[in-house]
């Protein structure tokens, strides 16, 4: 893929190995972001964190990263995951971060639209997410993706609002067009 400014990137699963990544990337968010991220102030993840967040299988836990590339390796700057809600398999919940420095440059548009087509290969028709009411930008993200089908006060400032993803063409196509 190629971000608006024309940098190259890449979008691809997260691998199995990418715990230390993962982890290191953290200390690139600032307190701000990792908070809209994980409703809680986060600095560290534990191996337990580590482990779930990356041994995801594709079909119930989706994760994919974006990597911008320069000629010397890829540099992950987001990661967006949705989780599959085990009593309601056609919602998965949702989740994105973009690192502070890489936001605003259209990173979390290019990285979500591709998960959305991930998910609906996967059967995943409605996205659910959590996010602080003054989150504007996963909002205008979400917005993109689908149509808001519900919005509720959940307390401390946190909404959950559940979405009807776009129909994104028969799974065969999402297939081809990968
Ligand atoms: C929210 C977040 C994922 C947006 O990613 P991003 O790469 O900055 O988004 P983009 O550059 O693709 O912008 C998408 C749209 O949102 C808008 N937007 C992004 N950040 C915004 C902000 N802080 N305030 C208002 N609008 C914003 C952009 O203007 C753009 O709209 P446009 O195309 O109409 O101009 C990123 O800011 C982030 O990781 N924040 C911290 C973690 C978080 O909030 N996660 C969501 C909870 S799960």
């Amino acid at each position: 893929v190629t971000l608006p400014d024309g940098t190259p990137a890449i979008v691809r699963p997260i691998r199995p190995d990418g715990g230390p990544v993962l982890a290191e990337r953290l200390q690139y968010l600032s307190p701000q972001s990792a908070y809209q991220r994980f409703l809680a102030a986060k600095s560290f993840f534990s191996d337990e964190e580590l482990e779930y967040l990356t041994r995801v299988d594709g079909v119930n836990h989706l994760a994919l990263v974006l990597a911008v590339s320069t000629p010397e390796a890829d540099e992950p700057v987001a990661v967006a995951r949705c989780v599959r809600d085990p009593r309601d398999p056609e919602t998965a919940e949702v989740a994105i971060a973009v690192i502070d420095a890489w936001q605003r440059r259209g990173v979390g548009t290019i990285l979500l639209s591709a998960l959305a087509r991930r998910a609906w290969a996967v059967g995943i028709r409605r996205w659910q997410a959590f996010f602080l009411a003054e989150n504007r930008g996963v909002r205008r993200l979400l917005e993109r993706e689908g149509r808001a089908l519900s919005e509720r006060w959940v307390g401390d400032g946190v909404v959950e609002a559940v979405y009807e993803l776009a129909p994104q063409g028969s799974e065969d196509q999402v297939k081809k067009a990968e």
